[in-house]
């Protein structure tokens, strides 16, 4: 175990015993988390004003406010709704048990505990923490693209999805890592966010572009890259998310950039974009045969788009992966 995974986490220890808070408080810090500590639940309340705990670890039977009513005090406030809260206590009886369990506490652990036990109970309900953090503000996200996506028309409405679905395919042909897949998906859902700054009658328009209105369009990946910059869940989409109108041969924007120096999620990107805007029906013209699409991007290998890429998109391609999605999103499947 690794004790130094803690990043300087704030947790908070409940506790009366002063004996136990010591020894909870060594184990911890030795660990690398920081530790604030209270001697009751209502030290603890008045604490919580100050502090924002990553975690929450209190004894059940203290005098004053006992866990079980502090628990409930903090899961009442906004800020406290989340916080993974553990409890521990020597009494471990079946009621209490049955209590925590009822009030959905998110674990528990009986004293003495030892150094083991109580660290790996903290890692567990602080990775499942950040773990649902995650996901939430994935939906959250992925709702709030498919609205953007929606101001340019229906056709568009599985967009994000699809996108996310060929570049998933294509990475993990390309070997990628659980780390780089996340980011990805971070910067599939989000690449054209930035789309919220265009004008709809831009977005929307059923003819071709006039020159002022491409240069508006051509803006979206920098505001888009504005929109996400500074946190740092969305910082390896960053790249993604400005750079995947990009070309090969530096004819792309937003910077021109040509060949390896566009980001390497950025060129996976601009394949599995651009098949699926080929593949789907816009204002101005109909959808392109997946085939003649595919062709397309085998054309485009070396000029618009990084010929590794292409080669990966190609395996997908013959593997079936590309049919399979191709068809998962199309506007009647469900
Ligand atoms: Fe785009």
């Amino acid at each position: 175990m690794n004790d130094t995974d803690a990043n300087g986490s704030t947790l908070l220890i409940v506790e009366d015993d002063p004996a136990m808070l010591v020894a909870f408080r060594d184990i911890l810090e030795g660990s690398g988390y920081v530790v604030t500590t209270a001697a009751n639940g209502k030290d603890a309340l008045r604490l919580l004003q100050e502090v924002k705990p990553a975690l929450i670890l209190s004894d059940i039977a203290m005098p004053g406010m006992d866990g079980i009513e502090l628990y409930k005090a903090i899961r009442q406030r906004p800020e406290g709704a989340a916080v993974p809260f553990i409890f521990v206590t020597a009494r471990g009886t079946r009621e209490d048990i049955f209590a925590a369990k009822a009030l959905g506490v998110d674990d528990y652990i009986t004293k003495p505990a030892t150094r083991t036990e109580l660290l790996t109970a903290v890692r567990a309900r602080l990775q499942r923490s950040d773990e649902l953090l995650l996901l939430q503000l994935k939906a959250v996200l992925r709702a709030m693209a498919n609205a953007i996506e929606a101001r340019a028309g229906v056709y568009t409405l599985r967009h994000v999805e699809a996108v996310n679905a060929y570049a998933q395919a294509m990475a993990l042909e390309l070997g990628w890592d659980e780390f780089q897949l996340e980011g990805l998906e971070f910067g599939a859902i989000l690449h054209d966010v930035g789309k919220i700054g265009v004008p709809e009658k831009i977005l929307s328009k059923e003819g071709p572009l006039d020159e002022d209105e491409w240069a508006e369009m051509r803006m979206h990946p920098v505001y888009g890259a504005h929109m996400i910059e500074g946190n740092p869940y969305l910082d390896s989409a960053l790249p993604l998310v400005l750079h995947h109108h990009e070309r090969w041969d530096g004819k792309g924007y937003p910077d021109g950039l040509v060949g390896e120096a566009i980001p390497f999620g950025a060129r996976l990107l601009a394949v599995a974009d651009t098949f699926h805007a080929m593949t789907s029906d816009r204002a101005y013209r109909p959808a392109l045969a997946s085939d003649k699409a595919f062709e397309e991007i085998l054309y485009q290998s070396g000029k618009q788009f990084d010929p590794q890429m292409v080669e990966a998109f190609e395996r997908c391609w013959h593997r079936g992966d590309v049919a399979r999605i191709h068809k998962s999103v199309q506007p009647d499947s469900g």
